[in-house]
């Protein structure tokens, strides 16, 4: 199945490795896997994309167009820029603030200008019970219409550039919950990443269980690894 793999830049990288990674990945041919790359937004404009496999994604949003905002970036910005994806609520941001119900206005403002959220989410601990990860769900689609086919990128807090990962197990287990709940929530169609610690080392394995694609965090930075990985999966 086609898989959809993201690569997050964070506060990292500069305007020479950007242009490096983005000459590569212009001449990359893959059959069956679709790229997203999320720089800073600052670098957006150093993502002359020219491969119709590979999408422009930014790592947030303003939740309020209408508001004077110093700082804040608006959908119609994005869009100028070619963005097709905002990653929404990702834990380094819900770690300085970003609540549930900020992420819902979000994911608001990103499907009133057809921009495709991919919504995180993740438990804080090891030893958290997972159905906190139900209830990140539930409030960020509160009220969101039923026509479009979520992404969500299922992060433990805990996997965060840790080198800790999910057994297989569960992680199946999470995006089976998170697959089912969608559905009683009205979302028949979902697409569920996987985010956390994932190399070049361990991509095989993950890439087993059920999920549709992966959210990386620091390997996308290493652009020969981040290759790699894209054509393992792509052979996959
Ligand atoms: P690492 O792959 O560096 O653990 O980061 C994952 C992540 O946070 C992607 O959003």
């Amino acid at each position: 199945m086609r898989k959809l793999i993201v690569a997050n830049y964070k506060m990292n990288g500069d305007k020479k490795l950007f242009k490096q990674i983005v000459k590569k990945i212009n001449k990359i041919k893959l059959r069956d896997t679709k790229v997203v790359l999320c720089p800073p937004f600052i670098y957006l404009n150093e993502f002359k994309i020219k491969n119709n496999i590979v999408s422009i994604g930014s790592q947030d949003i303003t939740n309020d167009e209408n508001s004077k905002s110093t700082g804040q970036i608006s959908a119609k910005m994005l869009l100028e820029h070619d963005v097709k994806y905002v990653i929404v609520g990702h834990s380094e941001r819900r770690k300085i603030g970003e609540n549930d119900k900020l992420i819902n206005q979000k994911i608001n403002v990103c499907l009133n200008n057809f921009l495709m959220p991919i919504i995180c989410v993740g438990e804080e601990k090891k030893t958290d019970k997972l159905d906190i990860v139900l209830s990140q769900i539930k409030n960020a689609l509160d009220s969101i219409n039923k026509n479009f086919v979520p992404i969500i990128a299922y992060e433990p807090v805990w996997s965060i550039g840790t080198g800790k990962l999910p057994s297989i197990n569960r992680i199946d287990k999470m995006i089976d919950m998170i697959k089912s709940f969608l559905k009683t929530i009205g979302y028949n169609e979902s697409l569920v990443l996987y985010g956390g610690s994932v190399g070049l080392d361990n991509y095989k394995e993950i890439i087993k269980s059920k999920i549709d694609g992966l959210l990386l965090g620091g390997v996308s930075l290493r652009i020969d690894k981040f290759i790699k990985i894209l054509k393992g999966i792509d052979n996959e």
